[in-house]
């Protein structure tokens, strides 16, 4: 099912009006009933302290009420009328007539409790009190106040609202609506650089001002990724030119070899000859191929390495016996001059490559009389080996490159001797792997030093 496109500005916007409505009308109700409360506690209050007033004001003559004086409400504003009690006779009234019948019609439950009543269009708060003589109630007094004004008022303040709040609620929707496409407009250029960049433009990136929010996060995330995948993209083309290219030389070898060869008839000498050149390339090849093969599988993790304890110093002086009788065909001395008694956890087969390549490569870039001392010494944590040589050293400006892949110094000089470059990249990847790392101090026709750091086996766990 195909999903249709909601932006997420639209969505935060239609969350933000509903809240924001919800809060505008809770506030807007709220105040509307309060000021209606407040007008109509004002009102009942003056009502109740000038029924007091006019009560104690009336004239009673032997417990009766008298009408003789003028009635109570001359030379004032209110309203009102008063009843003899208990016949109900109206002795005193400016109330219309339809104010005092609403009366008679509610008195019974009405003594001493506050009204509205709507009379047409006019609305009356109207409340009534006893008159008492000697303990008994002789009258009723009624008193009435019209509404308008406070309604006039409500109704303003009601206009002002409906008014005011949808007017309110547009400019916070718009406000929002910016907000959040202004929040979220980095998003939708991220979108479009992915979008170019998975087309095959490894070279675009954000570029975005940093800003410390989630969004820059996101940015400054993103760009460094793409940094990675394209430097991880040149790195593999790179790796798979220079692959190509050293098999080309070992394959033209063999083709120029087998092709003069099978031109003319050769003595027994000169096919043997060329089938032992022919046998050193294929050999050179097969190396080469077996090297390529444990890098790429390094690179996608699936060399597994077969981690076992192990007896860290026979192991090492296994590989420099192995290595003394290649050594000395080059004229080299090799010696293993300390051997401090160490264990480690570790794959047997990558550990002897490991130190296989760097004693190998002591012995071809060394020069005939030279010497090779290895020392293995042992703090507890650390197991230092150090494999040092009289060699031609290497030149500073290449230390730091000798363990990128087919890299070498002297290629003329390293491919005579079957190098490709690639050992001191699968050295560094072993001691990697195995949570160690490799040094290197050399000078140029004074010799180098490689020391491997591994971590040791502690005492208790062997
Ligand atoms: N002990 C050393 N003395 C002088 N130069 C060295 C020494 N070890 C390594 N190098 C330099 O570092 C380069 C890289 O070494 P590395 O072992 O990776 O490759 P290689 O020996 O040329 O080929 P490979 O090991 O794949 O057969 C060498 O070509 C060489 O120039
Ligand atoms: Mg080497």
């Amino acid at each position: 099912m195909r999903h249709i496109f909601f932006p997420i500005k639209l969505k935060l916007t239609l969350w933000y009006t509903l809240f924001l409505i919800i809060i505008i009308a809770t506030f807007g109700i709220t105040i509307y009933f309060s000021v209606q409360k407040m007008t109509l506690v004002n009102e009942d209050a003056f009502l109740k302290s000038q029924t007091a007033q006019i009560t104690s004001s009336i004239d009673v003559e032997n417990g009766k009420l008298t009408t003789d004086s003028e009635p109570f409400y001359t030379n004032t504003n209110f309203y009102g009328a008063l009843y003899s009690y208990p016949d109900m006779k109206l002795l005193e009234s400016n109330l219309s007539k339809d104010v005092l019948n609403r009366y008679i019609d509610l008195k019974n439950d009405f003594l001493g409790k506050f009204k509205t009543i709507q009379i047409g269009d006019d609305t009356w708060r109207i409340y009534s009190e006893p008159v008492y003589a000697d303990q008994k109630i002789i009258g009723i007094i009624v008193l009435a106040q019209p509404l308008n004004l406070a309604e006039i008022a409500m109704n303003n303040l009601f206009q002002l609202f409906i008014i005011l709040i949808p007017f309110l609620i547009v400019i916070s929707i718009l406000g929002g609506f910016l907000l959040a496409n202004r929040a979220l407009r980095p998003i939708s250029y991220m979108t479009k650089i992915a979008r170019e960049i998975s087309m095959g433009d490894l070279s675009k990136r954000l570029n975005l001002p940093y800003t410390n929010d989630e969004v820059g996060h996101l940015a400054q995330t993103f760009d460094m990724m793409i940094d990675k995948i394209d430097e991880s993209i040149k790195k593999q083309k790179q790796f798979t030119n220079d692959a190509s290219h050293e098999l080309r030389t070992p394959i033209a070898v063999i083709q120029g070899q087998a092709e003069s060869m099978l031109e003319n008839n050769h003595d027994i000498e000169e096919y043997k000859r060329t089938l032992s050149i022919i046998f050193d390339e294929a050999r050179h090849m097969g190396k080469l191929v077996s090297n390529l093969l444990l890098l790429a599988r390094s690179d996608s993790n699936t060399d597994k390495l077969n981690m076992e304890s192990l007896n860290f110093s026979e192991l090492l002086e296994g590989i420099v016996e192995e290595l003394k009788p290649v050594a000395k065909s080059n004229n080299v001395d090799l010696c293993l001059t300390k051997n401090e008694l160490s264990y480690i956890y570790g794959d047997q087969t990558r550990l002897t490559q490991l130190f296989y390549n760097i004693i190998d490569n002591a012995i071809i870039y060394n020069l005939p009389g030279g010497h090779i001392n290895v020392v293995v010494e042992n703090n507890g944590y650390y197991i230092k080996t150090s494999i040092q040589d009289t060699g031609i050293g290497i030149p500073e400006e290449h230390i730091n490159h000798i363990f990128e892949r087919f890299y070498r110094v002297d290629k003329a000089r390293s491919r005579q001797s079957g190098g490709n470059g690639l050992g001191l990249s699968i050295c560094q990847w072993i001691a990697t792997v195995h949570g160690g790392k490799i040094d290197v101090i050399s000078k140029e026709g004074h010799g180098s030093t490689f020391i491997v750091w591994l971590p040791a086996k502690s005492e208790k766990d062997r």
